[in-house]
């Protein structure tokens, strides 16, 4: 019997509890949550709603359920050393320690060691801690730039020029704002191009490489709008993307390995867990936006679902440091997931109003995310509600089931129709060319 810990309780640990739940191994999983999402409650042994990034309360926790292994979805327990604590009592962790997280906690971390280990990929770039050389540096870099605050932000600390910040005035005001919060921030070369991520099971030594896949982070149709978490992704039969070149995804596996192991000479140790890579392939070839230290959410929906070996043997090699002993195969299958999100989603969400699945017939493809279930009816707690994925040879079929599924989940809240649709994907095609 194998006793797994998954922290985490949104859509993206739904999908890896459920993905857990399939091995063919017997299990027991436990959750530690942020809520009580009801997905999980149906699968798992028992689910503890406290504090996640709370290194002690987790230790303890583990060490009452006897666990074996645990899987850390956010990425907030591991800045807080979550995975540290769970090492110490020798359970072993798919997610990085404190320091190896960095990768994703320290924008400028990540900059420095592709430029210390010359890892290609690194735009032109320049870190700082007060006004000093700001406003040489933009006008360096002219009208494309990028001011990213050097911590954790929830998706928010970023700001783009032409998108939300218009003059070199305002980049050196939000700057200002930056450094009077007390943060430090990175400014570099803003890149154009298309966007793609490529996620990595990494042992500490060995990478496995999952399929790639195209995240749509604007709140509207045709990627307008605010920045969210994330509304929906898709991923092709052959674990490409319509818009890549093989050599494209070849160099984002070299950054990805390179990064790797730059990690482990650093600290003397390797990483383990999920190393995202957020790329972009651009006229240059491929850069990296900035790197995660877990799945993508709604990255991991894609994944997971067509993940054909067994999660625990995975979860296990990862521990171990065996990964190279494991053929890692996901199904041919294109994949669709899209989000139905609150309305006002993402800056003022509604909160506490009712939402009706019932019409969704096949929910093995559902995935439950910041949703509760309160006297029999599921309650929206204001966030992206529930994702579903649609499966198919190609990604127009991925789509149509996607997109029928996700139009039956009723409520105040709305999607994006385009994802995932021939027309939407054309365009993507023809903004590639546009840049050639
Ligand atoms: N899909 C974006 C993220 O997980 O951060």
């Amino acid at each position: 019997m194998v006793r797994i810990l998954v922290i985490g309780s949104g859509a993206r640990e739904h999908a890896i509890v459920k993905a857990l739940s399939q091995s063919k191994r017997a299990k027991k999983i436990y959750c530690l949550a942020s809520n009580h999402n009801p997905g999980l409650i149906n699968i798992c042994e028992d689910i503890k709603i406290d504090n996640i990034n709370d290194p002690d309360l987790v230790k303890n926790y583990a060490k009452k359920h006897e666990i074996d292994f645990a899987i850390i979805g956010p990425e907030n327990p591991l800045f807080n050393g979550v995975a540290d604590a769970l090492w110490d009592i020798e359970v072993g962790t798919i997610g990085p320690k404190k320091n190896l997280a960095q990768i994703e906690t320290s924008k400028s971390f990540t900059r420095n060691l592709l430029k210390e280990y010359k890892i290609p990929g690194c735009p032109k770039y320049k870190t700082f801690k007060d006004m000093d050389g700001v406003e040489e540096f933009l006008s360096l870099l002219g009208e494309d730039y990028v001011v990213k605050y050097d911590g954790l932000a929830g998706g928010k600390g970023v700001k783009v020029s032409g998108d939300h910040l218009h003059s070199h005035k305002e980049a050196i005001l939000y700057c200002k704002e930056l450094i009077a919060k007390g943060g430090p921030f990175v400014i570099e070369r803003k890149l154009v191009g298309e966007e793609f991520s490529l996620m990595s099971f990494c042992d500490g030594q060995n990478l496995s490489h999952m399929p790639v896949v195209q995240d749509h982070k604007r709140a509207y149709e045709n990627d307008t709008g605010p920045n969210t978490g994330g509304m929906g992704t898709y991923s092709d039969s052959d674990h490409k993307l319509p818009f890549l070149e093989d050599s494209h995804i070849k160099l984002a596996q070299k950054i990805n390995e390179q990064t790797a192991k730059a990690l482990n000479q650093k600290f003397g140790e390797g990483y383990k867990g999920i190393l995202y890579g957020g790329f972009i392939a651009t006229n240059a070839g491929v850069q990296l936006i900035e790197y995660n230290a877990r799945f993508g959410d709604p990255e991991a929906m894609n994944v997971l679902s067509i993940l054909d070996t067994d999660f625990i043997d995975i979860c296990e090699s990862i521990v171990a440091g065996n990964l190279n002993m494991l053929d890692i195969v996901f199904k041919n299958l294109a994949t669709v997931c899209k989000y139905a999100v609150p309305d006002g989603y993402p800056d003022n969400p509604i909160k506490g109003e009712e939402v009706d699945i019932s019409n969704v017939k096949n929910k093995d493809l559902m995935f439950y995310a910041s949703v509760e279930r309160k006297k029999e009816k599921l309650i929206q707690i204001g966030s992206r509600t529930i994702a579903i994925v649609g499966h198919g040879d190609s990604i127009w079929e991925a789509e149509q089931i996607a997109e029928k599924n996700i139009s039956k989940v009723k409520g105040p809240l709305f999607h994006r129709k385009d994802i995932g649709t021939t027309e939407l994907i054309q365009k993507k095609l023809n903004h590639m060319l546009s840049i050639k």
